[in-house]
């Protein structure tokens, strides 16, 4: 969850490895941290909260060098504070560390170190590795020898970056397990590392990928590259297509509102060359996935977490409407440890934005090891998931910063239709006509969705200043858009701590009915589908007992709006396309709400982006 950043090379070091934190801030932001190198000797700054806090720190007391790493910190072991933060050095002063991950058996390697005499000065379990390293260096091993017999006694997965003043030259960094990737960017004359592209692409396109249980030993001239065991590995190199504009804030006040608008952009990115909007025929190069694989899939097990299993339960109405096949959606985090059914005839499909959720790659190499055949739907180009996956979609959404996911939410929906579709037409459960008229509803989705997010299409500021003060939403749904409800809760909890529910509509008698009162706003989604008469019935027993409702409905629907208090509106669309349409108003009322609320959007307390420990 921590986010990594290295540098060697002639530039000054500190400063590039700090614009790279700022740019990985949404990792962790309890604490931060820098090291260098200079006249020989090591020298940290280290500081509790903020990026902001080290920044000033940095001012103050400025190092620099040509070689340095950097840490944003999401705490495990140990409170955020100024010496828990990293990096961690060792009794010498000679060598220190960054590390993402937790150290299993942190508490038998540390009784053992302090007993042979090695000094801690935190909490953290970060520390053991680096006096490993020293113990190793001091009976005359290289740093990347120490580091590797070191790594060998940690449990655990781990991204770890090592310097010491006796290599002055050298980064030494291993990835073991999935605590989040380890990127090397390849310039000229310097190399760079990080946990995140984002934070080195204004730097490099071209990156390499540290496999499980691999190492990287780093000199300006270039990486080389070992397995644990020491053998040395040929690594290939991959060009990211991202642009570095792309994930800068530009204009906009947050990145999640800047991420939210550019959703009519991402959704044609997404869309582009995948189908035939003539004759609506889907092309997925890349899944991997010929008719003859198609015809053996009996089933589909989607594994995902967050936003993303939401994604997957929408996904799950949609690829059974379109390929007759029928899905399960479950959490990463469940569905490892549930002995599950799946075998070869199994599709297993992980939807990730970053790749990198330590659950969700935990599923796939349970659906593996069972003999699923396994496809992603991945948005960070080159991640895990990616790699580990048989095919992919990617989502093309360009890099997503903000914390909250929104347009991965979009993207991943939008792959999922296509997957629907290029499995229904190869299995023959999709008519041409049909087919045609979902690429026809597709090829309008950008300027639908455009159409939603436009200024003064809906009126959310009225809705903040009227709700910002309520302890509690509850969100109905109902089909297709009963995880759009799931979804518009979730978003409003993360960003503006309003306590929120999301519940499938015809459930809400049975039990949420309860909680109706004058105070708590509830929102439907309630627009012309095949349960629309029961959405409006929903919301006559909300009224019936005084409750307030925030209607989403299609346009020009007086109905609801002769009913509702608030209406928020979308265009009409294709009933699969519906969600997609529906979730915008969602993100928008928790980003409207969550700003009256003078929250923090961005870097919302205790979350972090890549969720990459259990
Ligand atoms: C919520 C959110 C999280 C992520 C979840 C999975 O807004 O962003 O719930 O969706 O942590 O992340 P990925 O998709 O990267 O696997």
């Amino acid at each position: 969850m921590c986010g990594i950043v290295g540098y060697v090379g002639p530039r000054e070091a500190t400063t590039i490895v700090f614009e790279g934190l700022r740019r990985l801030e949404y990792r962790g932001y309890d604490s931060a941290g820098v090291a260098t190198l200079r006249g020989g000797r090591i020298l940290v700054r280290r500081a509790e909260g903020k990026l902001s806090n080290l920044e000033h720190l940095l001012a103050d007391q400025p190092i620099n060098g040509h070689i340095a790493i950097g840490h944003t910190r999401w705490a495990t072991h140990g409170a955020p504070s100024q010496r828990n933060a990293h990096p961690h050095t060792d009794c010498t002063g000679e060598i220190t560390l960054i590390q993402n991950g937790i150290v299993e058996n942190f508490l038998s390697l540390r009784q053992a170190l302090q007993a042979e005499g090695h000094v801690f000065s935190s909490e953290t379990d970060t520390e053991v590795i680096v006096h490993l390293v020293e113990k190793y260096v001091a009976q005359g091993c290289s740093l990347a020898e120490a580091g590797r017999r070191a790594f060998a006694q940690i449990k655990g997965a781990h991204a770890i970056v090592l310097l010491s003043s006796r290599e002055p030259d050298t980064l030494v960094a291993a990835r073991l397990g999935n605590a989040g990737g380890v990127t090397v960017g390849l310039g000229e004359g310097e190399m760079f590392l990080a946990s995140d592209i984002p934070a080195i692409l204004e730097h490099t396109r071209r990156m390499i990928f540290l496999e499980d249980r691999q190492m990287a030993v780093i000199t300006p001239t270039g990486p080389q590259f070992f397995s644990l065991d020491g053998q040395a590995v040929e690594k290939s190199v991959t060009e990211i297509p991202w642009d570095p504009i792309s994930a800068a804030k530009g204009t906009y006040r947050h990145f999640m509102q800047k991420e939210i608008y550019e959703q009519a952009r991402s959704i044609t990115d997404t869309l582009r060359g995948r189908i035939d909007f003539e004759t609506g025929v889907v092309t997925l190069d890349e899944l991997n996935l010929p008719p003859k694989a198609v015809s053996q899939i009996k089933e589909m097990v989607t594994v995902a977490c967050g936003t993303s299993a939401y994604s997957g339960l929408v996904g799950k109405f949609m690829i059974e409407a379109l390929a007759r096949v029928p899905v399960e959606v479950d959490y990463g985090s469940e569905f490892r440890y549930r002995d599950p059914i799946v075998d070869q005839h199994t599709l297993v499909l992980a939807i990730t934005q970053s790749g990198e959720t330590v659950d969700t790659l935990a599923a796939m190499e349970e659906a593996r090891q069972k003999g699923a055949r396994l496809v992603s739907i991945v948005n960070v180009i080159g991640s895990m998931a990616q790699r580990i996956s048989d095919g992919v979609i990617l989502m093309h959404t360009g890099p997503e910063i903000g914390v909250a996911s929104t347009k991965a939410f979009s993207a991943s929906l939008v792959d999922q239709l296509l997957l629907g579709a290029y499995l229904g037409q190869a299995r023959g459960t999709l008519a041409d006509q049909d087919s045609r008229s979902l690429a026809q509803a597709l090829a309008e989705l950008p300027e639908l969705a455009g159409r939603v997010l436009q200024d003064g299409y809906n009126d959310y500021e009225t809705l903040a200043h009227d709700f910002h003060d309520r302890e509690h939403f509850l969100f109905l749904g109902r089909g297709i858009n009963y995880p759009i409800a799931l979804e518009g809760a979730l978003k409003l909890k993360e960003i503006s701590y309003i306590h929120a529910e999301g519940y499938p509509a015809g459930e809400m008698k049975h039990g949420p009915i309860a909680l109706i009162d004058e105070s708590m706003p509830v929102v439907t989604i309630a627009v012309q589908d095949n349960v629309y008469d029961k959405m409006i019935s929903q919301i006559e027993q909300v009224k019936a007992r005084g409750g307030i409702v925030i209607a989403v409905a299609h346009e020009g629907d007086q109905v609801v709006r002769d009913k509702a208090d608030y209406v928020l509106t979308i265009p009409r669309s294709h009933p699969l396309i519906t969600p997609i349409l529906a979730v915008l108003p969602m993100q928008l009322l928790a980003y409207y709400l969550a700003v009256r609320r003078g929250c923090d959007i961005d870097q919302p307390r205790n979350l972090a982006k890549s969720v990459t420990v259990e």
